[in-house]
């Protein structure tokens, strides 16, 4: 019996890796697919309540997410009704599949990574199938090259929902803002996560727990606008959301 796979190692080192690694790929992106697809057929035997506990407890689509701060914040996003949603920081998808859930058909998603993973694309895809479209666009969220990109794709049209949850450093997030801000609607939400500095911040702990800076930027920008905080627990190791209403 002929024995190919150490043949064709030998012969063609160089491709034979680049064919192990395209199945290797094709294959996780299969599985997680799939667990894409399992999660979803959750919300339409066991309801919303189920699919929450459900993403919230997945490791492969993995959030930091606080089970009452983001219930919270999918609810009022249902109200606004968005049609346009737009969210920096996807990591593996979390809140891209969860806000899927509670808007209306023809939506549009635009999910913006420094490191967008490819293995995900098929199950992100799924996620939003029946909700309209979705765009993922790799890059840094505030150079104006993704910025660029972001307007060419909303021709003209302005976001309902903007989510930022990506670089947590005071400049990052601030940049986030002002690139970003411009292009939510009046009477569109903008939504931060880690509103809440964490124990390294706020008694010198340090713990597994990285909420940044956020807190700086948005005890800053809440004195100007309208605002609403999700907190589950004052006293928790950041988190915390909080979500203003454009004027
Ligand atoms: C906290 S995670 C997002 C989690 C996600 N929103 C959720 O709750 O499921 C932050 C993500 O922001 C991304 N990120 C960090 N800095 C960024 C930047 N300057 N531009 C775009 N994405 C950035 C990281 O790659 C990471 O995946």
């Amino acid at each position: 019996m002929i024995h190919v796979k150490p043949i064709l190692r030998a012969l063609f080192p160089n491709l034979y890796k680049q064919l192990y690694i395209a199945h290797k790929h094709y294959t996780q992106s299969k599985q997680i697919l799939a667990e894409a697809q399992s999660l979803k057929a959750l919300t339409l035997t066991q309801g919303f309540e189920a699919y929450l506990s459900a993403i919230l407890n997945s490791e492969t689509f993995h959030t930091a997410q606080k089970r009452e701060e983001i219930a919270q914040l999918l609810q009022r996003v249902q109200r606004l009704q968005p049609r346009i949603l737009c969210e920096i920081g996807c990591y593996r998808g979390g809140t891209l599949s969860l806000f899927s859930c509670v808007v209306a058909r023809k939506s549009r998603f635009i999910s913006i990574d420094l490191n967008h993973n490819p293995r995900y694309f098929r199950a992100y895809h799924h996620f939003w199938s029946n909700q309209g479209r979705l765009d993922l666009i790799n890059g840094n969220s505030y150079a104006s090259r993704t910025v660029e990109r972001v307007k060419h794709l909303l021709r003209g049209n302005a976001i309902d929902f903007l989510f930022i949850d990506g670089d947590h450093s005071y400049e990052g997030v601030s940049a986030d803002f002002q690139a970003y801000a411009p292009l939510v609607r009046t009477g569109g939400l903008i939504g931060f996560h880690d509103i809440l500095p964490d124990y390294r911040t706020r008694y010198g702990k340090v713990t597994s727990a990285d909420s940044g800076e956020v807190y700086k930027f948005w005890e800053e920008i809440k004195r100007r606008f309208q605002f609403e905080e999700y907190i589950q627990d004052q006293h928790q190791d950041g988190f915390g959301i909080g979500v203003i209403v454009k004027e």
